[in-house]
């Protein structure tokens, strides 16, 4: 789908559908009445009101509710085949988050209805942010997991063109919002591409050469350890769990350097990499164990990031770390009370093989930290206990450094993803106790993704750091009006917003 700008009169703009914003009315506001009265009508206001819109909402087809869509054929006085009236909530609670999701749902709701193309006239709404996120939610709404249907219909069904229109370019920074917003989305996308292969296609080898295209297209640094340059090293708990595959582990390791680093800051983003999580042998239940594949979302947010950073160069350096592997089963599997020693020199001993994701995670952190990381952010569909805490809506926050999350979670709110901050209080350490090692990989049986969390934070005190329990967050079970059912992308536009934003928080 192609995305533009144009500025040019609401009445001249020739698209298949053009949409308007409408909120819920107590009154008719004049802001939404001018922009879509025929032109020959002297007073826009008095025309809405005894228009078309007055009409809408009496019959009660149209109340501005948010989300709610009416289409009008052949408007009069409009070069658009059809107007599509919008609902967009109450005004005063209209924000970027509504407005990424009504973008996402106009190209959805069009889709197959031989609209191919879209303009949204943002007249009245024309601050870059809201226009960022109007493209980000139309790019995101497209995309579908559909690379593995053999439908023919599929191409008759396309949005061709997606156009930002306003009838002035009043601020001169629309084109920057909008390419913004293109950038995000597709890198995002990017993301959701590798989260919806599936575990057959998608091995950890794989996901390095996408990693290694992607970096090479975009001209970031590239390299990988593999199995020996880790054994070299010591990566004991990565190694440990990629043992019981015949798909060998991968480090994916990518930099983006800034032309003019303003501060001696150096973040690292570090993305659980499991292309699929059978369990190992303390085997998951086999009902549900096809999602599995997603298990490498944290990975894939991390790659996104960086190509989305990789465009719009913010003034940190950032480098991605991918640890990737495939947590399976087979004569040489890691077996319940193994121990092995991470990179960092503590021994583990692993009471559950699936607890895999901060095993690999620690030796990722640890490595980071060797490699100059000042601060710390990795994304992980870690554990199923943190859906039990927050359900399917924010992702679960912990940190050792409550500054560094503070930053975090404002930039999260900037990017429209919901992210709420879990305890790390000491008391919780004590649920990981060892017998034999220094560190047991599980906890007990209560506060399961705040213990997976103090796990980690062992291997990164005392660099500032914050860890994301994507679990519930990176996969769609039932789709929604603006987005797709399958991967979400969670995370990449946090951690594009945080690099953008780094000096100015
Ligand atoms: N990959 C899973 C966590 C997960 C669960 C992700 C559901 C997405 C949806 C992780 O490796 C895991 O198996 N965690 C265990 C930890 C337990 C053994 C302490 C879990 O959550 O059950
Ligand atoms: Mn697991
Ligand atoms: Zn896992």
């Amino acid at each position: 789908m192609h995305i533009q700008f144009e500025a040019s009169p609401i009445d001249k703009i020739a698209a298949d559908a053009l949409a308007v914003i409408c909120f819920e009315a107590d009154e008719i506001k004049s802001a939404e009445a001018p922009a879509v009265a025929p032109p020959s009508t002297p007073d826009p206001e008095i025309a809405a009101q005894s228009g078309w819109l007055a009409e809408l909402r009496a019959t009660g087809e149209f109340t501005g509710k948010l989300y709610e869509l009416s289409i009008l054929h052949r408007p009069e006085g409009l070069a658009a085949k059809r107007l599509i009236v919008v609902g967009g909530g109450k005004r005063d609670k209209f924000t970027t988050v509504e407005a990424r999701r009504i973008g996402g749902t106009l190209v959805r709701a069009m889709k197959g209805k031989g609209t191919r193309t879209i303009a949204l006239s943002l007249d009245g709404h024309d601050s870059p942010d809201l226009i960022t996120a109007v493209v980000e939610g139309a790019a995101l709404g497209a995309w579908e997991a559909d690379k593995y249907k053999s439908d023919p219909k599929k191409n008759e069904a396309q949005i061709d063109s997606f156009t930002v229109a306003l009838s002035t370019d009043t601020s001169g920074a629309i084109s920057e919002a909008v390419r913004r917003g293109e950038i995000v989305a597709e890198s995002q996308n990017f993301t959701r591409n590798l989260v919806n292969e599936p575990a057959n296609k998608l091995t950890p080898g794989v996901l390095a050469e996408a990693a290694k295209q992607m970096a090479t297209e975009l001209g970031l640094e590239y390299e990988a350890l593999d199995q020996d340059a880790m054994a070299k090293l010591g990566m004991g708990a990565l190694l440990g769990v990629a043992q019981g595959s015949s798909n060998p582990p991968f480090l994916i390791v990518i930099k983006y350097r800034p032309a003019l680093a303003t501060s001696e800051d150096h973040l690292a983003l570090v993305g659980k990499g499991v292309t699929f999580d059978t369990g190992g042998i303390s085997i998951k239940p086999s009902d549900g164990m096809e999602k599995m594949k997603y298990d490498m979302a944290g990975a894939a947010a991390v790659l996104g990031a960086m190509k989305a950073i990789a465009q719009l160069k913010p003034a940190i350096p950032v480098t991605a770390y991918v640890p990737t592997v495939e947590n399976m089963l087979n004569g040489n599997a890691q077996r319940p009370g193994d121990i092995v020693t991470s990179l960092a020199g503590k021994t583990i001993e692993v009471l559950n093989t699936d607890a895999e994701g901060r095993l690999i995670l620690a030796d990722a952190i640890t490595y980071a930290i060797r490699n100059g990381a000042t601060h710390i952010v990795d994304a992980a569909t870690l554990t199923g206990a943190i859906g039990i805490a927050l359900g399917h809506y924010n992702i679960g926050a912990f940190t050792n450094n409550q500054p560094f999350v503070d930053r975090f979670l404002a930039v999260s709110r900037i990017a429209g993803e919901k992210t709420w901050q879990m305890p790390m209080d000491e008391e919780y350490k004590d649920y990981l106790k060892s017998a034999f090692a220094d560190l047991p990989n599980i906890g007990g049986r209560y506060g399961g993704s705040i213990t997976a969390a103090w796990f980690l934070r062992e291997f990164a005190d005392p660099t500032p750091w914050v860890h994301l329990d994507i679990a519930s967050t990176a996969w769609l079970d039932e789709p929604k009006p603006w987005l797709s059912k399958g991967p979400t992308g969670v995370a990449v536009r946090s951690f594009v917003q945080l690099a953008t934003d780094w000096n100015r928080s």
